[in-house]
């Protein structure tokens, strides 16, 4: 355990070696306070992507777990990707491999697959369009109706959207994260009942969103509910003139939310929502992925140039 000055004198030596190497650093919203505060730029995957695409420091370090650093790596090959923990990897994006979405793509033949961004370089190799949490729903739309979808890999956030657009010929991959599947919908509805006044923010992950939103149904009290990416719940508190909100995802979120409302309250559905791959990150490692140019995150050109169009088809339609 590092005393103040200590940690004073670790961060002093991120920010001059972060200069030295003309490098920006990436975190994502789960990452532990320390990370987000030191970072150039905090979001969700869809801002980084969007961050890393245009960034014009010569290397980036990625604060967040393997395919996030991934998907940098693809977006901007002349720049030098590093990420602080190579095991920091993803639940969800180990639940398909490329074999086996090539094998269910042979199974529906004229399908368009729409992948997650959670997923690994060789997954999304295979895909026509990328999606994140922030803009599934409207990735989907934007496809035309009589086209089958193979949606992949999560599939609460697949049923969720499903759902919301009506869509009967999409089929979904049948991926989770740990995390978010471990959300039951009587979870929700006993911190509503604790927390009357409070708004609901929920990620489309969350094994319990879509039996929650049929219960909505019998409960119209239960009415302020905003399904959103990790930033779009950052936004929705900013924006909303609620002073409770409960937050249904992984507890790295909480960091933001009260630094940038200090005045509102923001109940976690249950603290122990903790990926351990987003908390492999530390100012330890960070320093050391610095000062010693470690670890590099290589994708190979042929594989880099294919995983990169569904990507861009999806940053072109936001
Ligand atoms: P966001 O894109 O909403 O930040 O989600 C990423 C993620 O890994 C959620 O578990
Ligand atoms: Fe992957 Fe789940 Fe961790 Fe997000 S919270 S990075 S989906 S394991």
């Amino acid at each position: 355990m590092k005393n103040l000055a200590e940690k004073t004198r670790l961060i002093e030596e991120i920010k001059e070696l972060k200069e030295k190497r003309q490098a920006v650093i990436l975190a994502h919203n789960y990452q532990i306070g320390e990370i987000q505060d030191i970072a150039d730029f905090v979001g969700d995957s869809l801002g980084l992507s969007q961050q890393a695409a245009k960034t014009e420091a010569k290397t980036i370090v990625f604060c967040g777990v393997h395919f996030m650093a991934e998907t940098a790596a693809i977006l901007s090959p002349s720049k030098r990707v590093l990420i602080p923990d190579l095991e920091a990897g993803c639940s969800l994006a180990a639940s398909i491999n490329a074999d086996q979405l090539r094998a269910w793509k042979k199974e529906h033949p004229r399908a368009v697959v729409v992948s997650y961004v959670n997923t690994t370089a060789e997954v999304k190799a295979e895909s026509d369009y990328c999606c994140t949490s922030g803009n599934a729903m409207k990735i989907v739309q934007a496809i035309s109706k009589d086209k089958e979808i193979l949606f992949l890999p999560d599939m609460f956030l697949g049923s969720w959207v499903k759902k919301q657009t009506g869509r009967q010929n999409m089929h979904i991959w049948m991926g989770e994260c740990h995390v978010h599947a471990a959300m039951r919908p009587e979870m929700v509805t006993e911190k509503l009942k604790e927390y009357p006044k409070a708004e609901l923010l929920i990620h489309p992950e969350c094994g319990c969103l879509t039996p929650f939103l049929d219960q909505l149904a019998d409960n119209p009290e239960l009415k302020a509910i905003k399904v959103a990416s990790t930033e779009g719940m950052i936004k929705a508190a900013n924006k909303s003139t609620a002073q409770e909100f409960v937050v249904a995802t992984e507890e790295g979120i909480l960091h933001r939310l009260r630094k940038e409302n200090p005045a509102k309250n923001f109940i976690p559905i249950a603290p122990e929502m903790t990926c351990q791959f987003m908390k492999m990150i530390t100012l330890d490692k960070l320093h050391k992925s610095l000062s010693d140019d470690v670890y590099p995150v290589i994708v190979e050109k042929e594989l880099a140039d294919r995983a990169r169009l569904p990507i861009e088809r999806m940053i072109s339609i936001f």
